[in-house]
């Protein structure tokens, strides 16, 4: 977890949250962060090692809980609403202005009145590798007039430098959004 993410978290004391949601979780290291400080996580990634759906509780967790689910964002219904909605990565991975659209519908519908939504996604301002000729990076002034519509109202909101390498590859930089904000009630 970089220092931006924990951040956010620490900043918007989701640990006391008695609901979140991670979309797009990868491992799950936000949920279990957040359940070894009381919060009820559901963590839902489509690669998931996990059979289809099936929601699983992670065992030994506490104090409060994770369970994870395999599924797809844009095709599953995890109930709610959440007091906390939390996706960092997920926009960026999506691969099109029309789902990154659908997700955000999908969000304020799962999000609480008055509940959080934390929301990290990469701009690629800094010109994209090869490797990601096919990617979608979706503009922030895209991204929070959407959310503005949807009934959210921005609590910060920064841009951050971040270098990582996927796997055995080059480590190389892009230019990420760090964002918290809150559904009207
Ligand atoms: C860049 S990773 C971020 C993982 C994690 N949130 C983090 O910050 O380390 C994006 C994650 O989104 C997941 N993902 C992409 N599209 C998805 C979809 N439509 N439904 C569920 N998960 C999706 C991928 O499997 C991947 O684990």
């Amino acid at each position: 977890m970089n220092a931006n993410i924990r951040r956010l978290l620490e900043d918007a004391a989701v640990d006391r949250a008695p609901s979140c949601i991670d979309l797009g979780c990868g491992n799950g290291a936000v949920c279990f962060w957040l359940a070894e400080r009381g919060a009820r996580v559901l963590g839902v990634d489509r690669a998931l090692p996990l059979p289809p759906g099936v929601p699983a509780t992670i065992t030994g967790v506490s104090p409060g809980s994770v369970v994870l689910v395999n599924a797809d964002v844009l095709d599953f219904d995890p109930g709610g609403p959440f007091e906390t909605v939390i996706t960092f990565g997920l926009l960026h991975s999506l691969g099109s202005p029309e789902r990154v659209a659908q997700v955000l519908e999908r969000i304020a519908t799962w999000s609480a009145p008055g509940g959080r939504l934390l929301l990290s996604w990469l701009l690629d301002a800094i010109p994209p590798a090869a490797s990601h000729a096919q990617a979608h990076f979706p503009p922030a002034e895209v991204v929070d007039g959407a959310l503005g519509r949807l009934g959210f109202e921005v609590v910060t909101h920064w841009t951050a430098r971040l270098e990582h390498a996927h796997h055995c590859g080059p480590a190389h930089a892009h230019q990420a959004v760090y964002s918290s904000w809150r559904r009207r009630s």
